[in-house]
């Protein structure tokens, strides 16, 4: 496998272990009430999203998403992948004001619904954004980009 293509993967699999810390602790929340531990967990994945998330959705929009357009129409797969980083953009700021709620008030049970369901929203999209990339558009990129391109990717990484 391509190098740059198989650090865009690693970088998956971090995420997706982060999404898992953020779905295990604000469903305990939710079920158990506010704790501590968990609510540290919550910021740290949500940092985790802002931080290495998005820097590396925007190496993708950058590196790889152009090459893949020099073969793909304008309307094709790389236009649905920025679209949903855009979604997760705004559905990471919801998530980072029901944080500040909770943390202004930390047993009120309708933050910490709130709390919970903005994660899970997260958590749904950017697992199915990643099993797209994973399954279709990275097998898909090694398949029709050149040798040259694959290359150029390959320094990259
Ligand atoms: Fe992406
Ligand atoms: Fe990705």
């Amino acid at each position: 496998m391509n190098r740059y293509i198989r650090k865009l993967q690693t970088e998956h699999e971090h995420g997706i272990v982060q999404l898992g810390f953020l779905d295990d602790a604000t469903q305990r929340m939710n079920q158990k009430g506010f704790s501590e531990e968990d609510f540290k967990i919550v910021k740290k994945s949500s940092a985790f999203i802002s931080n290495e998330i998005r820097q590396h959705n925007e190496s993708e929009e950058i590196n790889l998403f152009p090459l893949l357009e020099n073969h793909l129409s304008q309307n094709g797969p790389t236009q649905v992948m920025r679209a949903e980083h855009r979604i997760l953009w705004n559905k990471l700021n919801k998530f980072d004001k029901s944080i500040a709620d909770v943390e202004s008030d930390k047993n009120n049970l309708e933050f910490l619904k709130n709390l919970r369901s903005n994660a899970q929203r997260i958590v749904d999209l950017l697992s199915e954004h990643i099993y797209k990339e994973n399954n279709i558009l990275f097998p898909m990129a090694e398949k029709i980009l050149t040798e040259n391109e694959l290359k150029l990717l390959a320094e990259i990484g």
